[in-house]
């Protein structure tokens, strides 16, 4: 068997295990992937200072996020249909990250609902939330996160509407699949995934069937966003939905200063830089190139944190030194879910773990909290003059 020492050889497992419908749902972006792929390649663009001679034991990768203490300043992103990579993978996931001292962010669209993911943990996780048409739906699912024990909140704000994604379209993405030709030809290949999701009854979307009113099946994600997503949130939306969580809260999805400086107006918790892994606006700027202009206009203001691209700890290193204070890890993750279950999800952190230390060390630092620019290499035109 081939030794994992990559984000990325996890990535090739996940491929050959899981059927396609579900790893092409992880492995794209809307349109033409511009964004996409730019968030990955950005972190390329960005050196590091290599430094000599400075006392490297002791290191310390704890910090805090949102007032959490974490083991290192990662979180687990909400990614949807995380149950179709792996029978049961919010379950999993989520003891994988409590396991190793992260917080793990449950998704709205997931398979497992939020009391079967508190069944299986001991600690809160957080929940992400979109915000649907009915308010009833919405309502509920806030006091079931409360009963649940969830603490923090994460908004996502830029998903009203579904970023077109063509290959979710030409795959027919559901959730349990629908058994066309093609589909049972690829799962035929794939009877590890189908072994154990035979062992499972969590095959759709737990945090909605059944609660809410006259959904019995979801059928495609496109389908349903487009009748039960709320096109008309707005900040009126976002202020009473804070009150009425009246908890931890983070906005994620900001990529503009304006709307960086309406956030932390609003007193919430965080605020995570964030494209949606390429998944919505494809042409917005990737996520690590516009982070220090957020920074910049509310950085002593609010916690800032960003998603989108992060494939190793040296780009966690190259977030954090850009001054912001966590990172989200979304496909990194799911890739180790679909290659190995749990175990794989506890493989992607350690991977994430071990290169930002060691990077963090080789670059003279010790201590993840006292990262900054300075140790970074960056191309003058990096943030560019892009000019409305
Ligand atoms: C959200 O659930 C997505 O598919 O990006």
């Amino acid at each position: 068997m081939r030794v994992i020492t990559t984000i990325d050889d996890l990535k090739a497992l996940h491929k050959r295990r899981v059927p396609r419908m579900f790893y092409d749902y992880c492995e794209s972006g809307s349109w033409s992937e511009q964004t996409f792929r730019d968030n990955e390649t950005d972190f390329d663009l960005i050196r590091l200072r290599q430094r000599i001679a400075v006392d490297m034991s002791d290191r310390r990768l704890v910090s805090t996020m949102a007032g959490q203490d974490v083991a290192m300043p990662v979180a687990l992103a909400p990614v949807g249909f995380t149950g179709m990579q792996s029978a049961d993978g919010e379950i999993k996931a989520a003891r994988a990250a409590e396991a190793f001292g992260v917080p793990y962010t449950l998704s709205t669209m997931s398979i497992c609902s939020i009391e079967d993911v508190a069944a299986h943990t001991t600690k809160p996780f957080w929940f992400q939330l979109y915000v649907m048409r009915d308010a009833e739906f919405v309502d509920d699912i806030i006091a079931r996160a409360k009963n649940a024990g969830v603490d923090t909140l994460v908004l996502t704000v830029d998903l009203q509407l579904l970023g077109q994604r063509h290959k979710d379209l030409k795959n027919g993405l559901s959730a349990p699949p629908k058994l066309t030709p093609s589909v049972m030809l690829n799962l035929a290949t794939k009877w590890g995934w189908g072994i154990e999701m035979l062992q499972t009854r969590r095959r759709s979307f737990g945090n909605i069937i059944g609660h809410a009113r006259n959904v019995d099946s979801v059928g495609s994600l496109s389908s349903w966003t487009a009748e039960q997503f709320d096109p008309r949130l707005d900040w009126t939306t976002i202020a009473r939905l804070k009150d009425k969580w009246n908890g931890k809260l983070i906005l994620k999805g900001i990529m503009d200063p304006d709307d960086a400086v309406r956030a932390a107006d609003l007193g919430c918790d965080a605020i995570v830089v964030s494209n949606h892994g390429g998944r919505q606006l494809d042409g917005a700027l990737s996520s690590i190139r516009v982070l220090p202009s957020i920074l910049a206009a509310v950085g002593d203001r609010v916690e800032v944190w960003m998603d989108g691209g992060i494939r190793s700890g040296q780009d966690v290193l190259k977030a954090l030194a850009l001054g912001a204070q966590g990172v989200m890890i979304g496909r990194a993750y799911v890739y180790g879910l679909g290659a190995m279950g749990q175990q794989g999800v506890t493989t992607a952190l350690e991977i994430i773990y071990r290169e930002l230390d060691l990077t963090m060390a080789l670059c003279g630092r010790r201590d993840i909290n006292n990262v900054d620019r300075d140790i970074l290499l960056i191309p003058k035109d990096f943030e560019g003059e892009w000019v409305s």
